[in-house]
Parts: C-alpha cells; structure tokens; sequence
C-alpha cells in the first residue's frame, strides 16, 4: 500500500460532488462525498478515459461517466452500468482531523 497524501479539506469538498485531485506521480483521483463519507477511484473512466470528476455523483454511491454514461460504484470502483466493462482503481481514504488524505491500494 502507498503513502497517503494529502489532498483536501474534508469542509470544503461539497456533500453530493466530485472533485479532482492530482497525487504527487500525476496520477488524478476523483473525490466523491457522500454525507461524511469521501471516497475515490481514478479520475479516468476504463471506458474512453473521460474525466470521472466531471460526471455525477448520484445518491446511490454511483459515479456517472459524464460522456457515454457508466456507472462505478464509489467504493470499490465496479462497473454498475456500461458501457464500460473494466473497473476503475480504487484508493483507500483517510479523514484526519478535517484533512483528506488518499492512499494507494496497489503499489
Ligand atoms: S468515457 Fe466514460 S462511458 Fe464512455
């Protein structure tokens, strides 16, 4: 497993959104908080490699891909809903203190 990094303040990551953070490698994450949860997978749909922060957060813990439309659950990054057919990675978050750190899962 990584290092974690911080990446955000838990107070301004706004409840039902999404938001894009880059990991110190130039890797992209997508935030997703839900109520006091935050999760993340990579900022890049396994379909066509759209941007995942600017799709939709939907009250299920889904992410919409905003361009063809699949959906991966936040909190492990399976594929609900095509078109895509690949998971996106996952990576574990911390909340310390009002501050998000994010961990990678896989070295
Ligand atoms: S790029 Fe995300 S569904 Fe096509």
């Amino acid at each position: 497993m990584g290092a974690p990094e911080r990446v955000a303040v838990f107070d301004e990551l706004a409840d039902g959104m999404l938001r894009s953070v880059t990991l110190s490698d130039g890797t992209t994450v997508c935030l997703a908080r839900l109520g006091e949860q935050v999760t993340a997978v990579r900022d890049q749909c396994s379909h066509a490699d759209f941007p995942l922060s600017q799709g939709y957060l939907n009250p299920d813990g889904t992410i919409e891909c905003g361009w063809h439309g699949a959906q991966f659950r936040c909190a492990d990054g399976a594929v609900c809903r095509g078109p895509a057919t690949d998971p996106v990675e996952c990576f574990d978050v911390l909340v310390d203190a009002g501050v998000v750190y994010v961990r990678r899962l896989i070295a």
